[in-house]
């Protein structure tokens, strides 16, 4: 990868997008565009619109006007079916509380996402197992995740978000129900992800994690972009 991403595939492109609920705007007129193999870190207030931002990037939420074109999908054309399908195969995402199934061991929450998008019983465990081995919890594939730590947690649900090898990688507060040592670990899993050429966009409260992990920060005020700049990542 260079550092030059100016000829880089865009990946997200989102033009005028706004998000109504009731009287209030969640997003109020976005424009962004997000090229292969950029990290961006998204900051701002709480209610300024960050996960709202991240919900219709990923399909989950449609937006009241605007466009949203990811990988080069206009996600306002397609249908339910289509936006679920698309989810699966071109999205990985991370949360805040990890969202794991918890009657499956980690090894089958991984395996299963890649079940979903077609994938054969045998070869969706290899890979789980082998991404579970990368990230340092493959001793871990046959516990549950109310035995697991928070940060052995985050690690399997950054495995089962990146089984199908996404297009874009979404995170929301990925580190904020961690203690700050495990909160770390997985910035810096995000950072070496990023620098083998994962694009990512990442919410986050936590200026010295963006300042860890992305190379560029957007910062939402009241649902629109107050500031769009590169970083200098610190070490
Ligand atoms: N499903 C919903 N129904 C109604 N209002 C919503 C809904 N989701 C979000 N909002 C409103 O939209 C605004 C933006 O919410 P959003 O969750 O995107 O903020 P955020 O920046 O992620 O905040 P936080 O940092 O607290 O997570 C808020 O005013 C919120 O109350
Ligand atoms: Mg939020």
């Amino acid at each position: 990868m260079t550092s030059d991403n100016s000829t880089a595939q865009v990946v997200v492109e989102l033009s005028a997008v706004r998000k109504e609920y009731r009287e209030s705007a969640a997003l109020d007129g976005v424009s962004l565009s997000i090229r292969a193999g950029e990290a961006v870190a998204v900051t701002g207030p709480s209610g300024s619109g960050k996960s709202t931002l991240l919900n219709v990037v990923a399909g989950l939420d449609r937006p009241t006007s605007g466009s949203v074109v990811v990988n080069g999908d206009d996600l306002g054309r397609m249908s339910e079916t289509d936006l679920a399908l698309f989810r699966r195969r071109r999205i990985g995402m991370i949360f805040q509380f990890f969202n794991l199934l918890d009657d499956l061991p980690a090894l089958d929450n991984v395996a299963l996402a890649a079940q979903l998008t077609g994938t054969s019983a045998g070869q969706a465990r290899a890979r789980a197992l082998e991404l579970l081995d990368e990230l340092g919890v493959a001793g871990r594939r046959n516990t549950y995740p109310a035995q697991l730590s928070g940060g052995e947690r985050q690690r399997v649900a950054v495995a089962r978000a990146l089984v199908n090898r996404p297009a874009l990688l979404l995170a929301d507060e990925p580190t904020g129900a961690l203690d700050s040592r495990s909160g770390e670990q997985v910035v810096d899993l995000l950072l070496d992800l990023n620098q083998i050429g994962q694009t990512l966009l990442l919410v986050t409260h936590d200026q010295a994690l963006a300042n860890r992990c992305a190379s560029r920060l957007v910062e939402l005020v009241d649902g629109r972009v107050a500031r769009d700049s590169s970083l200098e990542r610190t070490p």
